[in-house]
């Protein structure tokens, strides 16, 4: 492509770092479809021949067929996607081929190409967020009135319902998609014609081109325009806290489904099991979801680090913007799917969960609060008090809803029979009624807005 200026070829292993095309052929389909944007535009504008570019886009499509097909093959000595597709159009046209270059160069080429994957993906990765998000509302439906225990400190705390816990999740996907919003919305402008980097003399209609291709208007600085990759950054960014949010739930249902917790039962679906312990139910999937952060995060570090300290405007540095977001992506998509599936599939076991939820004294505060409302004590009096009730009842090894009136009452004589009220898992949810608590009747409500909204979209 540009043999003018030289007379030997690259090095074996100038060729080997500096070829792109192993990877960025993904990028193809977006690299055909600008292309076709642009050879219209050219014509339109005077700028080539109306045969010409009719030629060109008959023959984009033509090379578009044999990527899909797996029929071209592609050549490293070509370095790229860009010039993989142009050389065949070359091959494929002949002559008008070299005039698609007219008003372009690669720099701005790419920059258009991975906003139009970027975006692309951003799209799929929205629909399947809502999908999972359905997932756990579809389960918080069924289990609003399932009691669990809460914990901080992963100590037991006070009980939950299950419900109320998985609506938790689909808050924070609810942020995600929000985030991953923001970066599409504000990744959409085009820099189809920033050239190079100093734009160009000719008549070119950056606002035709934009449309075309779906932006919602042309990037303002030719500068900015091939040297952004901000686009891709704040992707990551967002990918990375959704991949965190992931690999919250997966470590629960990691904890859940042991003996031990026992509180979810995973099918042979989302399980495996062991070559020599014939016992073993592994859950790999939400191992590998709780795993995957590694690399999504990862690709947003290995990017911030290539893009820090470069200078204006293309530097082949940026190149090294595509792998690791193929990747974070590709592994963002598993494990959201991957998710969706274990969320469908886990079966609560409601007994273990109740009887978990009673034990650990989870219903103190419960007793503390009955202290101040009925007693009308202070409320640190009252947590004093309820602290020598758990001790005592600790000391007979019992739950406090089995501990006697008696033995409470030799810590605080005024307590009354009417305190057993409050000292059960369901009677505990169920008080819960503030906005946002944990109470049976909030988490139905809570599920049937978030339904309504997901259907809507
Ligand atoms: N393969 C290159 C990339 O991904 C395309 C842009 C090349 N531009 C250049 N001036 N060499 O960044």
């Amino acid at each position: 492509m540009w043999g003018g200026r030289f007379s030997a070829s690259p090095a074996e292993i100038m060729e080997e770092i500096n070829a792109s095309i192993g990877f960025d052929k993904r990028l193809a389909p977006q690299d055909i479809r600008a292309s076709k944007a642009h050879a219209a535009m050219l014509a339109d504008a005077g700028i080539i021949d109306a045969a010409d570019a009719k030629a060109i886009i008959k023959g984009l499509d033509d090379v578009a067929a044999e990527i899909e097909g797996g029929k071209l093959q592609f050549s490293r000595a070509l370095e790229d996607v860009h010039m993989n597709v142009e050389s065949r159009l070359k091959e494929v046209i002949g002559t008008p081929a070299g005039r698609l270059h007219t008003a372009r160069s690669r720099n701005d080429q790419v920059a258009t190409d991975f906003k139009l994957y970027i975006r692309d993906r951003l799209d799929a990765l929205d629909e399947a967020l809502a999908v999972l998000q359905f997932a756990f509302v579809r389960k918080a439906e069924a289990h609003a009135g399932t009691i669990m225990p809460g914990f901080t400190h992963l100590q037991p705390a006070q009980p939950v319902t299950f419900g109320h816990h998985l609506l938790a999740y689909v808050e924070m996907l609810g942020r995600d998609r929000g985030r991953l919003a923001d970066a599409r919305a504000r990744l959409n402008e085009c820099p189809l014609g920033s050239a190079a980097l100093a734009g160009t003399s000719f008549p070119i209609d950056r606002q035709a081109t934009a449309k075309a291709l779906g932006f919602d208007k042309p990037t303002d600085n030719s500068l900015d325009g091939v040297s952004d990759r901000d686009f891709v950054l704040e992707t990551l960014a967002a990918a990375s806290i959704c991949a965190v949010h992931l690999s919250r739930f997966a470590e629960e249902v990691v904890l859940w489904s042991t003996p031990q917790f026992g509180f979810i039962k995973l099918s042979d679906k989302f399980t495996t099991g062991s070559s020599i312990m014939p016992q073993k139910r592994n859950p790999d999937a939400a191992e590998l979801t709780r795993a995957k952060v590694g690399r999504i995060a990862g690709a947003f570090q290995s990017l911030l680090i290539v893009m820090k300290g470069l200078p204006l405007a293309y530097s082949k540095d940026m190149q090294e913007d595509k792998e690791v977001a193929f990747d974070a992506l590709d592994s963002l998509g598993l494990a959201v799917a991957a998710t969706a599936g274990m969320v469908d599939d886990m079966q609560p076991q409601a007994d273990t969960m109740l009887a978990a939820a009673g034990s650990g004294y989870s219903t103190a505060t419960d007793l503390a609060d009955w202290l101040v409302r009925v007693l009308k004590m202070p409320f640190r009096d009252a947590h004093h008090v309820t602290g020598r009730i758990v001790a005592a009842a600790e000391a007979e090894k019992l739950p406090l809803d089995k501990l006697s009136l008696a033995a409470m009452q030799a810590v605080e004589p005024r307590i009354s029979a009417d305190v057993f009220s409050v000292l059960s898992p369901e009677n505990s949810v169920a008080s819960r009624v503030s906005h946002g608590g944990t109470a049976p009747q909030n988490v139905a409500k809570m599920a049937a807005a978030w339904r309504k909204r997901l259907e809507k979209t």
